[in-house]
């Protein structure tokens, strides 16, 4: 069956955290989730659910357990994973504060790669943690790790995790195997567990593989906790339900603990029903069929920068629907002091996300949300037609910017 990812879905007054809390006229381009309906295969199963109209507690039944271990074992390769290991909770971000809370005190340091998904650094400080950065290496519009530098970081006996996002946001890199195990070696040597969150899992472009953390070797998986969920990939974020991984009993005891105290153990019987209907060979199919759209939104997005703006690299997107934009050289202008009260930058913290918003009516998120206030973030996970809206509005905003 071939989907149609070029139907405009409206998704105005459906409550719609990304569309309903912006303006009419606005272009939302921001919140990480995606204008196409999901895979039909997920509907259907939804709708068999909300026609028996009881929707009371919900108990996770073995089958989904099932569906986890056979998605994971026959599309990536993760070959040992067993259903015993696997804990659900509402979402990704509650799994990465529970592991926080399981495996840290207040005053410990937790380590992230930044520039880094906004929550990465809430979850930490509502924990009572400290953020380490390990900033990440931007070079030829592409980010590598700095090993030199999170040699020194995990060798202070604070830092206790490692908040790993492979694949990474908003970087947009898929981590290789030999990167994984490089990161690996480090933090098992300093005894710094590593959290994996890989919601991001499903979205590779040609020509890269998504790599389990967990599923390198057994050391790597015995030091590591794997977050994940079927929400991003299948858009149904709305439907609250993720998965903390560990081999570990002893590991699985603490973070069933941490899930009862901060009392998200409860899912809804939408989201278990949906990840079952997901992780099949009609989810496979959807997701192949989505990932070639998205890819070829990437291209048009690139090519569209590079021809109009070339002054704005577009970094390689490897993994993710989030294309990463440098405008580096709006900052220097600033920096160097040049007057920019022309475009209307001129106030100190009007930010290019506020810029693009007032004057062209198109929302993206602003780099500094991530840790790096030269980039913004565009998502490109809608409509062709709506991409080319967005990018003539972000481009022309750009360019009287620069
Ligand atoms: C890296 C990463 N982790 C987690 C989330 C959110 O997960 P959830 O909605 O399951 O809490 C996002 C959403 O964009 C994300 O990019």
């Amino acid at each position: 069956m071939k989907y149609n990812f070029d139907e405009i879905v409206d998704r105005r007054n459906t409550d719609s955290y990304k569309w309903d809390s912006c303006e009419q006229g606005v272009l939302p381009m921001w919140v990480a989730d995606m204008d196409f309906r999901t895979a039909p295969c997920i509907v259907e199963a939804l709708q068999k659910r909300v026609a028996h109209g009881i929707f009371g507690y919900t108990k996770v039944p073995e089958s989904y357990y099932d569906s986890v271990v056979n998605w994971f074992k026959n599309r990536h390769g993760w070959n040992n994973l067993q259903k015993e290991w696997i804990l659900y909770t509402s979402g990704v971000v509650p799994a990465i504060s529970v592991v926080i809370k399981a495996f840290t005190q207040p005053g410990d340091q937790v380590i992230v790669q930044t520039p880094v998904y906004n929550c990465f650094f809430s979850s930490i400080r509502n924990n009572g943690c400290e953020i380490v950065e390990n900033k990440l290496l931007y070079k030829d519009q592409t980010y590598t790790m700095d090993f030199e530098d999170l040699e020194r970081k995990v060798a202070n006996p604070k830092a206790k995790l490692l908040l790993l996002c492979n694949p990474h946001n908003p970087a947009g890199r898929v981590w290789t195997r030999e990167e994984l195990i490089r990161l690996g070696d480090i933090c098992i040597r300093h005894d710094v567990l590593v959290v994996s969150d890989e919601i991001h899992c499903e979205f590779v472009n040609p020509g890269y593989k998504y790599v389990p953390f967990a599923s390198i070797s057994e050391e790597m998986q015995h030091h590591s906790i794997t977050c994940n969920a079927p929400s991003k990939a299948f858009n149904t974020a709305g439907l609250q339900i993720a998965n903390i991984i560990s081999d570990n009993p002893d590991y699985r005891q603490k973070i069933d603990r941490a899930i009862n105290i901060n009392e998200v153990c409860d899912v809804n019987p939408f989201g278990v029903i949906a990840l079952q209907a997901a992780y099949t060979d009609e989810g496979a199919e959807w997701l192949r069929q989505l990932n070639d759209y998205l890819c070829s939104n990437y291209n048009y997005l690139k090519n569209y920068f590079e021809q109009e703006i070339p002054q704005f690299p577009v970094i390689k997107l490897e993994g993710t629907y989030l294309a990463w934009v440098d405008c580096s050289v709006v900052l220097a202008k600033r920096t160097n002091g040049s007057s920019l009260s022309h475009c209307g930058l001129d106030a100190p913290h009007l930010s290019i996300e506020d810029y693009l918003l007032k004057h062209q009516q198109v929302l993206v998120n602003d780099g500094s949300m991530y840790g790096d206030d030269h980039f913004i973030r565009i998502n490109l996970a809608c409509p062709r037609q709506r991409l080319e809206e967005g990018m003539k509005r972000i481009v022309e905003g750009l360019k009287e910017l620069s």
